[in-house]
């Protein structure tokens, strides 16, 4: 497969789990476990491609109004994914990140994720970043606080503040924005990820369902991508 020199970062919003398992007589947690596959599939993709970031929206800030039983399949397969590819990580050199906040996951989620994230640190092949118990709302607001008080406690000037500085204060201010933004399931929402970071990405959306996403649609995705022009608002 080519490399892809122009898409570093691509996020996603994997939607239509339970639409999956309804159209198959199936429970929803059977949707969200052929998702689990998806992912895996979606990401040996991104590394054929050489996308350097591949950002997943697996779990939201709102998601946890769903019937208790989902949430825990949902933390149940985070868990399992985690324990399961955590050898594949560590062979391929990729490095494990999350945005969100990670403190508000059950401890035993948040517990693997945080020692998976450690131990592959330094792996460089490409970075996988889910985001769990996120929220762009959230993310903006955790952002805006913890700027007022490095401002309280003297270590930054009001005057200071412009973009750069504020996505400083980002969850994760390493990691580019993303260039290409993908949504499964037809949806035309965003649906409260990424808004800071979104500002000037490129979307696809693909009425494919989550769990019929093949690595050969990610490719067919970020070719549609590298036919767009972008300006960044300018001319
Ligand atoms: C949206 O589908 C999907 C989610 C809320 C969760 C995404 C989770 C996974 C893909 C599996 C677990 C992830 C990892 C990283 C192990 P939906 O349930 O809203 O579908 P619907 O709109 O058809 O009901």
């Amino acid at each position: 497969m080519e490399k892809c020199s122009s898409v570093r970062h691509v996020a996603i919003i994997m939607d239509g789990n339970g639409r999956w398992a309804e159209q198959r007589g199936l429970p929803r947690s059977e949707g969200h476990r052929q998702g689990a596959e998806t992912v895996s599939r979606v990401l040996e993709g991104a590394l054929d491609l050489g996308i350097e970031y591949l950002t997943l929206y697996a779990f939201s800030t709102e998601n946890w109004k769903r019937p208790v039983s989902e949430v825990h399949a949902l933390m149940g397969l985070l868990e399992e994914f985690i324990d399961q590819k955590l050898p594949d990580f560590q062979e391929k050199n990729v490095r494990l990140k999350t945005i969100g906040r990670t403190s508000g996951l059950p401890s035993g989620a948040a517990k693997k994720l945080l020692r998976a994230v450690d131990l592959t640190r330094n792996n460089r092949a490409g970075t996988l970043i889910l985001a769990l118990n996120y929220g762009g709302r959230a993310e903006i607001a955790d952002a805006a606080a913890a700027l007022a008080k490095a401002v309280a406690a003297g270590k930054v000037h009001p005057e200071q503040v412009n973009e750069a500085l504020f996505s400083s204060f980002l969850y994760d201010p390493e990691i580019p924005d993303p260039d290409l933004m993908i949504r499964t399931s037809g949806e035309l929402r965003i649906s409260n990820f990424l808004l800071w970071q979104l500002a000037y990405s490129e979307f696809y959306i693909t009425d494919k369902l989550w769990p019929d996403f093949t690595a050969g649609d990610l490719v067919e995705a970020v070719t549609a991508f590298s036919r767009r022009k972008r300006r960044f608002g300018g001319r």
